[in-house]
Order: structure tokens, then sequence, then C-alpha cells
């Protein structure tokens, strides 16, 4: 939820900042700003819309000249949309400039505060607040920069990750993180901020990434300091080399992101077994597990928490650690988890299922899970992301930067993990027959091909979404480990395209959505070959007597449905526990084309952020 950038060194910090904040627009798009200094003094400009939107305004507005600047691409939180709104914030006497990711939760005392004391105040923002905080502190206390952020943020309550700069000392940025990430890439006597790395990544493989509670002073030809916030404390630089690269980034002659991760998905779940799944060996190697095998073997129960997306890789995961592991699975919401008092300790493994290892509901509830003396294990995609730095031990999905906001291969990468960690426990459980553990090593091994052969059925998807791109509902089912793929299903159409979509176990829809069907309303029925084929037939007939249509995803050859349906949708043969990995491809495809026909931003969907750091 926001992306922010801040260049201080030798070079035009203006494009470096317009380029970065553009890769970061997944994380907020509703406006955006850029704060430069000129020797002289700060040039603001600043617009609802997007990074293209400041552009246009800037080129009118501002020279573009100054080696240092910081930017910033919003999704609104505290006061709407708008000019005003958006970053960088000035603080009253025009001398301090500010950009923020994150929410100050006291900001309303804090501004009745300064009010008294004279401030004003154009926006309706939190941060607007923290900035004349910073000032006044400053004021008072006749103290550098640094410090009164310092003092400052130690009277802030919430979440931030902020780059604050002062053009009476304009060879610094003071940054500071707590509960948003952070990133400084440090480069041949320059540096670069930012949210995440993308932004810098052409420039320097060296990075640091921020701690919560941390805050640095990037100084024009100095080294790096890093201190405590709360006690002032020096904290050792750990200095990263950064793995992504330029491509990973870019769209690669694709028209979105979205399509182009779509299509990375047999690449992308290569790299997350490869070298953990050795199945001529019969074997699976995650350190994470192994290093905490006995932690998982007595665990009463697993519970597995996560939002959106990740929420249903958790899902699927609750059917195949039960089935394979048979250990009792619960999978919660990380936002209704968290604010329940739940029952959880010692005996328990809670898995923490999250693409960007940033949002805000599932860390907490790691925390609370960990103060109750769970062992909390994470899957995530960002490497060095809070929540893999927050767990216990974890496992990484190795799919790549996921920069459409929907997401697509984290799913499936998040999935592939999940059954390894399974099948690795029925091993070490031996709740698995020997034959069947070996057979499934074997298959996950054919799923990236399978998955290329699945990503086949574009041109089918596509017709599909001509006939109806104009819909207005959609009902998705599926049975077992595909009831989940019909909630992902609905859940990839409702935000790309804005079309009302609703996922349903399909023996539930007799128990109220069936009244929903006429001959206007789309039904996508995941049945493969395997699972509770048969029930889910039945289910089909149910849909046709009462005129529904039919979009079935089968198993290749299928004739019965093929009879039965309006639209089909070939995928290839695979057991009833991997299907999702495959059943799942069809729907993305269906519903990125049903966007792209109705003109909607697939990369970027109205109100939707790629990393939601606030609750
Ligand atoms: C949907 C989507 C979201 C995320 C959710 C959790 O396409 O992307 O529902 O899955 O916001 O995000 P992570 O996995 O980063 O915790």
């Amino acid at each position: 939820m926001c992306g922010i950038v801040g260049y201080i060194g030798h070079r035009e910090a203006y494009p470096i900042i317009i380029k970065g904040l553009k890769r970061l627009e997944y994380r907020g798009y509703d406006s955006a700003g850029v704060v430069l200094y000129d020797e002289k003094d700060l040039k603001l400009s600043k617009t609802k819309g997007k990074v293209s939107d400041l552009e246009e305004r800037v080129a009118k507005e501002i020279s573009t000249k100054g080696t240092i600047g910081i930017g910033h691409t919003r999704w609104a939180t505290h006061g709407v949309p708008n000019d005003v709104n958006s970053h960088p914030h000035l603080s009253n006497s025009g001398n301090l400039a500010i950009i923020h990711n994150g929410i100050i939760e006291n900001y309303e005392p804090l501004k009745k505060e300064l009010i008294k004391r004279g401030y004003t105040f154009k926006s309706d923002t939190d941060t607007e607040v923290l900035v004349n905080l910073i000032e006044e502190v400053q004021k008072n206390e006749n103290i550098k920069l640094g410090k009164a952020v310092q003092i400052a943020l130690n009277q802030v309550v919430g979440a931030y990750a902020i780059c604050v700069f002062d053009k009476q000392k304009p060879d610094e940025i003071v940054v500071a993180r707590l509960g948003s990430p952070l990133a400084i890439g440090i480069g041949e006597n320059e540096f670069f901020i930012a949210s995440d790395a993308s932004p810098f990544i052409e420039y320097t493989s060296n990075a640091i990434y921020l701690e919560d509670e941390e805050m640095a002073i990037v100084r024009l030809n100095k080294d790096l300091k890093i201190r405590k916030i709360k006690d002032d404390s020096l904290v050792d630089p750990y200095i990263q080399e950064l793995q992504m690269n330029l491509e990973q980034i870019e769209k690669g002659g694709y028209d979105h992101f979205m399509m182009k991760e779509i299509y990375e998905q047999p690449n992308v779940i290569k790299d997350t077994y490869r070298g953990r799944l050795h199945a001529n060996e019969g074997l699976i190697k995650m350190a994470g597990i192994e290093d905490n095998i006995d932690k998982f073997i007595n665990a009463q129960r697993i519970l597995i928490v996560a939002c959106g997306t990740s929420w249903h890789a958790g899902l699927v995961a609750e059917y195949i650690f039960e089935e394979f592991a048979r250990i009792p699975v619960e999978v919660e919401y990380a936002s209704e988890f968290r604010y329940r008092n739940p029952i959880i300790g010692d005996k328990d493994v809670l898995i923490a299922i999250s693409q960007s290892g940033e949002t805000a509901d599932t860390l907490a509830a790691i925390k609370l899970a960990k103060e109750k003396g769970a062992f909390v294990f994470g899957v995530c995609n960002v490497v060095g992301s809070s929540i893999s730095r927050e767990t216990h031990a974890g496992a990484y999905t190795h799919a790549g930067p996921e920069i459409g906001v929907a997401s697509t291969k984290a799913f499936t990468t998040q999935i592939t993990v999940l059954t390894m960690i399974a099948l690795r426990l029925a091993k070490a459980k031996g709740t698995l027959s020997i034959s069947d553990y070996h057979r499934y090593l074997s298959e996950l091994e054919t799923i990236p091909e399978k998955v290329s052969e699945a990503l086949h059925t574009n041109d089918s998807a596509k017709a599909i979404a001509t006939v109806f791109k104009d819909a207005t509902n959609f009902l998705y089912l599926g049975r077992g480990y595909n009831f989940p793929v019909a909630l992902e299903g609905a859940l990839k159409l409702k935000e790309i395209s804005y079309i009302h979509a609703e996922g349903y176990p399909a023996a539930e829809m007799k128990h109220g959505p069936i009244a929903l069907i006429d001959e206007q309303m789309p039904v996508v029925v995941i049945a493969p070959k395997q699972g509770h084929y048969d029930k889910v037939v039945s289910n089909i007939q149910e849909i046709k007597s009462r005129s529904g249509k039919i979009i079935a995803v089968v198993t290749k050859g299928d004739e019965q449905v093929r009879a039965l349906a309006d639209h089909v949708i070939e995928i290839p043969e695979t057991s009833d526990a991997m299907s999702p990995l495959l059943t799942t491809i069809p729907l993305q495809l269906l519903s990125y084309h049903i966007a792209v026909m109705r003109g909607c931003n697939v990369d970027q969907p109205r109100n939707l952020a790629k990393s939601v750091t606030v609750e």
C-alpha cells in the first residue's frame, strides 16, 4: 500500500524516481507526487491519478533538475485521492518534505495538539500531521532532523515507512520503518530508497532491508548508519545481494504482467521444487522443514492463516495435509484470527502464507500465535519480507516478482510448496503408502509440463470470454480439492473485471444459490475426472435443468460432461490432489480475457493494491 522512492547521489534524481514509482505502482495508484531539491529550494509536484499523470503535471509545473528527491504513489487510507492529499507533504515552514507508506493511528490527538500550537493543515492525511510533528520537535529542541524524526516517531502509534528531507540540510534523507517495508540500495556514493528493490535493480545489487523500529540517515558521500528508533542503539548494517533481475520486472512482450505471470507458471513451479524434490531418490529436502520436523510431526493441529488468494492456497493445503499427513488442519482469514482470542498453544503449528510477505493482518496473526507459544512457519514469495523474518522458519515459493495485482503464479507455487511439505510429513509419519508417496513425487515433477499444456486452453478461454464478457454475475462451483479453486476463480474474475462472482462448493448450491440460476447465469463448473466426478456431474445436470449456462473445466477426453455443458475447457489428466494446479489455469485465462474485453485495467484494478500493509 503506497510505494515510496528516494534518491541521493550524483545522478539526476527525477528519472530514477519516476521509473521507480512506475515499478511500484502495483502498491497503489490513486495519486502520485515528487519533491526534488536543486541547490536552492524544494520543487513539489503532485496529482490525483497515476504516475503517468504525474509526469504530465511535472512537465508543466517544475524543472526536473536535482540530484536529491523523493516520490510517492498512493493507495488512499486517510483522505480521498485528490491532489492535496497526495504525497509528498510539506511541513508548515515549507522546509521539510515527507513521503509515507502506512497509517498513523493516533494522528487525531496529535493533530489537535499541533493545531493548538498554531499549525495549519491543507490535507486530510495522517502524514501531514507527522511531518509537522517532526517540525515541531525540531523547532522546540533545536536538534538535527534525524533526532527530531526519532523523537516524533516515538510518539506515533501505527505503521510507517517514511523518507523525510530537510531543505536546510540538503545532503541527507532520513528514513525509518515500522510495519511497512523499506529497502536501501547502496551504490557508489549514492543511495536509493524504495518500498522494494525493483526501482534500483539496474543501479546496484547491494541492498539493506530495514527492520521494524529501525531508522537510517543516508548522507551524500558518507557511510550509512542505522539506529534503533526506541533506544538509539547502533545496528550493524546487513547488506544483501539482490536476486532479482531487470527482465523479471518487465513485461517481456506480453500486454500485461498478469498474462506474463500466468505463462511463467510452468517455469516457476519448477523453480519452486528445484533442489527440493528428488523423485528418483524418493526425497523431499526443505531446510525449514528438516530443521523442525519434530514440531510438525508432533503438532496436534496445523493452523493456516492468510488473506485472499493465499487463503485459497491454504484451503487447498487443508485437503492435502489432512489426506497425506493425517494432521488436522484449520484455515483462517488472518484478519479474523487476530481479533478473536483464538485457542492456540505450543502444540500447534501455524503456517502463514503470503506472496508479498507484508500483509498486515497476516503479520499480526503471526505475532499473536508466537506470543501464545505456537511454532510459526512462513510460506512467502518475497525474499527478506517482513513475514519471512517474523516467522520461526519458512520456505520461499521462488515465483519471482509478481507485479500484476491479481495473484496467479503465487497461488500455484504456494500450492507446490505446501504439497511438498505435506508429502515430506506423510513420509515421516508413514501416513501414505510407499507406492502412493513415490507416485505423488513423480507426478509433481510432471506438473510444469501439464501446466504448459493447460495454457493451451488460452484460445478456448478467449472464445468463452467473448460470449460472457457482458454477464453481470458468475457462479463458480467445485468440490473437494477444487472447491478452493472455485473460490479463486470467482475472486480473479471479480477483482479484474468487476463482474460479481461467487464460488461455492457444488453441493451447497441446493441450499440457496440454485435460486440464482436462469438462462442468463454462467456457471463455471470444475469437473476433472478424479475426485467427486459423479457428484459434480449430478450438479451439472441440476444447473442444466434450470437453463443455466455451463462452462465446464474437464479432463481431456471427457465426453460425459461435454454432452451436458455449453462450453468445455480441457486440461490434462492428473490426480485429484494435484488437480488445483491445473484447473486454476483456464480460470485465470478466462478472467484475464473478460477483463481485457471489458476494457479494464488488468494489472491495476480499481481500489486494489498488491501489498496490503494496512489492516
Ligand atoms: C488476489 C490477491 C489478494 C492477495 C491478498 C494476500 O488476486 O492478490 O487477494 O492474495 O491480498 O496477499 P499476500 O499473499 O501478499 O499476503
